[in-house]
């Protein structure tokens, strides 16, 4: 299974247009610490391959991955669709950036759906410009990752109940956000990708401890940083994040594991963002690994 990281930060990405932290300086001082918001490429097939999830800086990332880009003819694509992974602005906002698209395919669990076409009404603005057709994500057992033939095949596993702030009264359901299972008929490999986790169920756990490579939310390094740093009154696991360090943070549910571990969606007030912070040695002392943009990842 072949796997490209577009992008590893969280919403506003680093630096974030609006925001002089030290985070985001640093980035605007050592363009190398730039990182675009978190996405990933998974390939389907010879020349097809799937975004997971549309961020604002969708079209750069199509246009510097590793096989994404069109051609040979004028306006073959080999992006065949989107995977939504939740519903939040900074996953979903690249699907209008797409409208030049002949037709476009997301793939996204009902409520994501309805919270996109019923309050971001995407659906009825998108229908001038291009044909979108929408796959339901299976949530018990799994399908082909482009709803044919592919030997990759995905499956959702519910993480978090939690609303995008814009659809704040939508109704419940476990399925708000998701981490996909990425299993290889072909080669027995097998992924899972959750760049938002606010808890560690089950069904996670045990898709976890069999895979090959894991890639998870690491939005905050602790509890206390968003309230530390003044962007939130809330704690991390409050805003939807399991933090990384601490007790039942997920570093301590990584390190056991036999798969390659990688952070993503990393906040610009996370400390990881700075190479030169100690946090990647204590990250580094229990094998996991920061994700990169640009990285690509057989498995
Ligand atoms: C999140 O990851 O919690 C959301 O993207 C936050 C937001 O954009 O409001
Ligand atoms: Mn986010
Ligand atoms: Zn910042």
């Amino acid at each position: 299974m072949l796997l490209q990281v577009l992008g590893t930060a969280a919403g506003g990405g680093l630096p974030q247009w609006n925001c002089a932290c030290p985070g985001c300086s640093g980035a605007r001082a050592h363009p190398e610490r730039r990182r675009r918001h978190a996405s990933l490429a998974v390939q389907a097939g010879e020349g097809t391959w799937y975004v997971v999830n549309a961020t604002p800086d969708i079209g750069d990332q199509i246009e510097d991955g590793a096989g994404l880009r069109p051609g040979p003819g004028r306006r073959r694509t080999p992006v065949a669709g989107l995977v939504l992974t939740d519903a939040e602005l900074d996953h979903t906002l690249g699907i209008a950036r797409l409208r030049e698209a002949e037709r476009l395919e997301v793939v996204a669990t009902a409520p994501v759906r309805e919270a996109l076409i019923d309050r971001l009404r995407l659906g009825a603005v998108l229908d001038p410009y291009t044909s979108v057709t929408w796959r339901e994500l299976p949530r018990r057992g799994d399908g082909p990752l482009d709803g044919g033939t592919s030997a990759v095949r995905i499956s959702a596993l519910p993480v978090s109940g939690k609303r995008p702030r814009y659809a704040a009264d939508a109704p419940d359901d476990d399925a708000w956000v998701v981490a996909l299972r990425l299993y290889d008929t072909a080669t027995g490999a097998s992924a899972v990708y959750a760049p938002a986790l606010a808890a560690w169920p089950e069904r996670l756990r045990q898709a976890a401890a069999e895979a090959d490579l894991v890639i998870v939310d690491g939005t905050f390094w602790d509890d206390e940083e968003p309230r530390r740093s003044g962007i939130s009154d809330r704690t991390a696991t409050g805003m939807g994040h399991l933090p990384i360090d601490g007790r039942g943070g997920t570093a301590e549910l990584l390190a056991p594991l036999s798969a390659r571990c990688l952070y993503t969606h990393l906040n610009n007030t996370n400390p990881l963002v700075d190479p030169a912070a100690p946090q990647h040695k204590r990250l580094a002392d229990l094998g996991i690994e920061v994700a990169c943009d640009g990285m690509v990842i057989e498995c």
